[in-house]
């Protein structure tokens, strides 16, 4: 209740304003404690809201949801994105009785009701286990050892140049020519393996070729120009082996980009078979 309260005031207070760092602030906190609750009655949803896991809607508060049961989060990062109204988190669980680690994207709605937004779209790409590569205790160790703090002002990339650079990393799984904007420094953190392991100063973010192009398709975005991050959830043809090549698999790219240049990337990927079957 003090959360919904302190949302609708904070709303209140800057009504008709455009959407601010301080509302989705406090939307992301408010997030997380319906997570941490099992409760998304505390979220300002509507009959409207629609809500989906990995590419299939479900009831929110149904017992299929991951708000089904409260989980405890170990670590968590938000994205704050002003221009579309939106919050991106990823949260890692390392909970004995079901280990998570979530990308969640939330929309919301400023022309309904702009005094107090509500949440228009939750769209979730849910990893746990016998997803690509996962291991929560293995993610919470690499993505709290790495450094994602604002980027200084007269640092701070354009929404263009970080969009770019995270659609690059994506176009060249299509073609192994189009260039990529690697920092070096470049770490992966895949599932729970960390490329980074290998040379923590080096840049190991290359891909190898796939068998055959892959076009990524269906991209959508949630950019923080201050944190110079995005979040691309995405379809990916080829990982799960079970599937056709025209079939997908529910995936997320989290980048952290520094003066243009790829630093950090996160994936998480769904699969429908062990490890997708690899
Ligand atoms: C989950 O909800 C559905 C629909 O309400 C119900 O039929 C089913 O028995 C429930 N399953 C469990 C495990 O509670
Ligand atoms: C998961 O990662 C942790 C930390 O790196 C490691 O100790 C553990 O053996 C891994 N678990 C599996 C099943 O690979
Ligand atoms: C692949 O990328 C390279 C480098 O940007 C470009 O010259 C080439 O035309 C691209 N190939 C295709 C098939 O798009
Ligand atoms: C790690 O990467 C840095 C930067 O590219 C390089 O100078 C260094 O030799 C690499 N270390 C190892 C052990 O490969
Ligand atoms: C990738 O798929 C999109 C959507 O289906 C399509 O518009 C685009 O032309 C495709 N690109 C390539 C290189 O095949």
């Amino acid at each position: 209740m003090h959360h919904v309260l302190a949302l609708a005031l904070l709303g209140a207070s800057q009504a008709y304003a455009a959407c601010t760092r301080a509302f989705l602030q406090e939307a992301a906190a408010l997030y997380l404690k319906a997570i941490d609750l099992g409760q998304p009655s505390v979220l300002p949803l509507t009959a409207a809201t629609t809500y989906g896991e990995n590419d299939v809607v479900l009831p929110i508060a149904g017992n299929a949801s991951v708000f089904a049961a409260p989980i405890k989060v170990d670590f968590s990062r938000s994205l704050l994105d002003t221009t579309q109204c939106a919050t991106f988190t990823e949260l890692t669980s390392t909970q004995p009785s079901h280990p998570y680690v979530i990308h969640t994207q939330i929309f919301y709605d400023t022309t309904t009701s702009p005094a107090a937004p509500t949440i228009s779209k939750i769209q979730s790409v849910v990893s746990d286990a016998g997803d690509w590569l996962f291991n929560a205790t293995a993610f919470l160790q690499w993505t709290t050892y790495e450094t994602w703090s604002a980027i200084p002002p007269a640092l701070l990339d354009t929404r263009s140049t970080i969009k770019a650079a995270g659609d690059a990393y994506l176009d060249q799984w299509g073609n192994v020519s189009h260039p990529v904007p690697f920092a070096t420094a470049c770490s992966r953190l895949e599932g729970g393996l960390y490329t980074g392991a290998r040379n923590l100063t080096g840049n190991s973010c290359p891909m190898g070729a796939f068998p055959s192009p892959l076009n990524i398709t269906r991209r959508r975005y949630v950019i923080d120009e201050e944190l110079g991050a995005m979040d691309i959830f995405n379809d990916f043809p080829f990982l799960e082996s079970s599937y056709p090549l025209d079939k997908a698999t529910p995936s997320s790219n989290l980048f952290r980009v520094e003066k243009g240049l790829i630093r950090y990337i996160h994936e998480v990927s769904v699969c429908a078979t062990k490890n997708c079957g690899r």
